[in-house]
């Protein structure tokens, strides 16, 4: 009797969770008047191929990636990008040498090697694509 309630009250878990999933779904169903599913369609991620730089918003904006990354991984002893962005390596390469704030601790001192601050590149630089905005911005860089 004890074990038909245990599970009595497990199957009445199961269905109150399986309720909350699907009031989630309810909840958000669509961003800037398209759907999920319509969203999930564009390809946010595809960088453009044949495309100039796009040009930075505002002073200190990390500059938008111009080339494709696909396959550049960053593990814990290798970073694909620091092989060609590197400033030992920039010059052969034809990248744009990473910037010297790259190499700064917290405390502003140099370090030899790329600072661990600026080790993940994709956190801050993402490659460049010509998305419609989800929501309307009007947004304007300050004039220089
Ligand atoms: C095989 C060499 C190579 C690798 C690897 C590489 N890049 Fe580049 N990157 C370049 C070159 C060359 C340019 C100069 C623009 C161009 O010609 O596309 C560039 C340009 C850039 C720029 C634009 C700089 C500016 O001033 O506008 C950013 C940002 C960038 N890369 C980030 C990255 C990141 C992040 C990675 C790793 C995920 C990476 N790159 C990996 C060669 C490379
Ligand atoms: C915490 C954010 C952050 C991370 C992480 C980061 N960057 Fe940057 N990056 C920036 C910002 C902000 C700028 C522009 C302002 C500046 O000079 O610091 C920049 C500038 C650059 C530039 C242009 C330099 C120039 O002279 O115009 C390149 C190339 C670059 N980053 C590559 C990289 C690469 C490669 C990595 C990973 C090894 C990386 N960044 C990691 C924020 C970041």
């Amino acid at each position: 009797m004890k074990r038909f309630f245990a599970l009595a009250a497990l199957a009445a878990g199961m269905t109150f969770a399986g309720a909350g999933v699907t009031f989630a779904q309810e909840l958000v169903n669509e961003i800037g008047g398209v759907t999920i599913e319509g969203n999930s369609k564009v390809n946010m991620f595809k960088p453009d191929k044949e495309r100039d730089i796009i040009p930075r918003d505002y002073q200190k904006q990390p500059p938008l990636i111009p080339h494709s990354i696909k396959g550049y991984e960053i593990t814990q002893n290798f970073n694909k990008c620091m092989d060609c962005h590197s400033k030992e390596r920039a010059e052969e390469t034809g990248a744009t040498k990473v910037a010297k704030s790259h190499y700064l601790d917290r405390e502003d001192k140099k370090l030899v090697n790329i600072s661990p601050r600026r080790y993940f590149c994709m956190q801050c630089h993402v490659p460049q694509f010509d998305a419609k905005p989800l929501v309307e911005n009007t947004y304007k860089p300050a004039k220089k």
